[in-house]
C-alpha cells in the first residue's frame, strides 16, 4: 500500500444515501444496468468536509451544475438538501472531518449508447444520485513535509476531449497512470497534453516555481479547474506571490525551484522528484510551505465563519 492511499482510521465504512435515502453500505445499491457502471456516463464532485462543513460547497456544485449542462443530464432536485441530510448523519456519527463524494450517473439505460430520450437523466427524470461521506485517508505527515515524486505518465490528456475538464466518472486513464508510478515506485503520475504540455496528476493540480513566479497550466492544457488550485491563484494573488497561469514543458519541471499538487482531499502537497531527478534541492520550498499555510488558515476562517452562522 502506498503513502497515497494508506487505510483510514476507525470505521472504514461511509455513511451511504442513495437517491434521498440511507442505505447500508454493504448494498447492494444500484442498478446493474445504471449508466454510471455500464458507461461511465456520470459525473462525480469529492469535497473535504473540515469539522462539519464542506470547503467550498458552491464552487463543487457549480462545477457539477456546469458539467451536468455541458453533458445534457438533468441533476436530481433536492440534491442540496439530501446532502445536508447525509453530511448531518455523517456528523452524527462521529465522522465531522471527512471526505464527501456526491455521484450523478444518467440512471438506468437500455443497452447501447445513445442518452435516453424521455427515460432516466432526460428533463424531470430521475438520474441516480449517491452522497458517500467517508473517513479520511490517513496521509502519512512526511508526505507534507518531504513530498511526493511522480513520473511522467506514458499516455495522455487530450486537452480537445468531448469531455476534457469536467469530472466524469471515466477515470481508467488516470487508474492506469497511477499504477504505471507505482511500478516505476513513484507515488504519482503527470499528464502532458496532446501537445506535450504538463497537464496536471492523476487526481490533483500541478504548480511549479520558476525564476520566483508560481505558475500552473492553464485549463487549456486538459487541466480540471481544480477549486483547490483556484483557491491557491487566490492566496497567491492575496500574499503578493507573483502567479499566473502558464503553458508548461517537462522541461520546466527541472529547471523549477519548487513544484506542489493540489486536491480538495489531499490539498496542498509537495512535488520534489521527476523520475530520478530532484526538483530544485528535491525537499520542500519556502514558497510552498507558506502556500500550505495560507491554505490551512483559509480553510479554517472559511469553515469557521460558515459554521458559526
Ligand atoms: C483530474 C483531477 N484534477 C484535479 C483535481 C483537483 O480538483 P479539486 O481541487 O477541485 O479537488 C482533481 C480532484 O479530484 C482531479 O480528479
Amino acid at each position: 500500500m502506498s503513502r497515497l492511499d494508506a487505510a483510514p482510521p476507525g470505521p472504514a465504512e461511509p455513511v451511504l444515501w442513495v437517491d434521498g435515502r440511507e442505505v447500508d453500505p454493504r448494498g447492494p445499491h444500484l442498478s446493474a444496468l445504471d449508466r454510471g457502471f455500464t458507461l461511465a456516463d456520470g459525473l462525480f464532485e469529492t469535497m473535504r468536509v473540515y469539522d462539519g462543513v464542506v470547503f467550498r460547497l458552491d464552487r463543487h456544485l457549480a462545477r457539477l451544475a456546469h458539467g451536468a449542462r455541458r453533458l445534457d443530464l438533468t441533476l436530481p432536485t433536492g440534491l442540496e438538501a439530501q446532502l445536508a441530510a447525509a453530511l448531518s448523519a455523517a456528523v452524527a456519527r462521529g465522522r465531522a472531518d471527512a471526505s464527501l463524494r456526491i455521484t450523478v450517473s444518467r440512471g438506468v439505460g437500455a443497452p447501447g449508447l445513445a442518452p435516453p430520450t424521455g427515460g432516466a437523466g432526460a428533463a424531470g427524470a430521475a438520474v441516480t444520485l449517491v452522497i458517500a461521506v467517508h473517513p479520511l485517508p490517513r496521509f502519512a505527515p512526511s508526505l507534507y513535509s518531504s513530498g511526493l515524486s511522480a513520473i511522467l505518465a506514458s499516455g495522455r490528456r487530450n486537452e480537445r476531449a468531448m469531455t476534457a475538464g469536467l469530472k466524469t466518472l471515466a477515470y481508467v486513464d488516470a487508474i492506469a497512470a497511477l499504477a504505471e508510478a507505482q511500478a516505476a515506485g513513484a507515488d504519482e503520475a503527470l499528464f502532458l497534453d496532446t501537445e506535450g504540455h504538463l497537464s496536471e496528476a492523476t487526481a490533483s493540480n500541478l504548480f511549479a516555481v520558476l525564476d520566483g513566479v508560481l505558475l500552473t497550466p492553464p485549463l487549456s492544457c486538459a487541466a480540471l479547474p481544480g477549486i483547490t488550485r483556484a483557491a491557491v491563484l487566490e492566496l497567491a494573488e492575496e500574499h503578493g506571490i507573483e502567479h499566473g497561469e502558464h503553458v508548461l514543458n517537462p522541461g520546466d519541471l527541472h529547471a523549477a525551484s519548487e513544484a506542489f499538487l493540489t486536491s480538495s482531499v489531499r490539498e496542498v502537497v509537495p512535488l520534489v522528484r521527476i523520475g530520478a531527478r530532484p526538483i530544485g534541492d528535491g525537499d520542500r520550498g519556502p514558497v510552498t510551505r507558506s502556500v500550505i499555510d495560507a491554505y490551512a488558515a483559509l480553510v479554517r476562517g472559511e469553515c469557521a465563519r460558515l459554521a458559526a452562522r
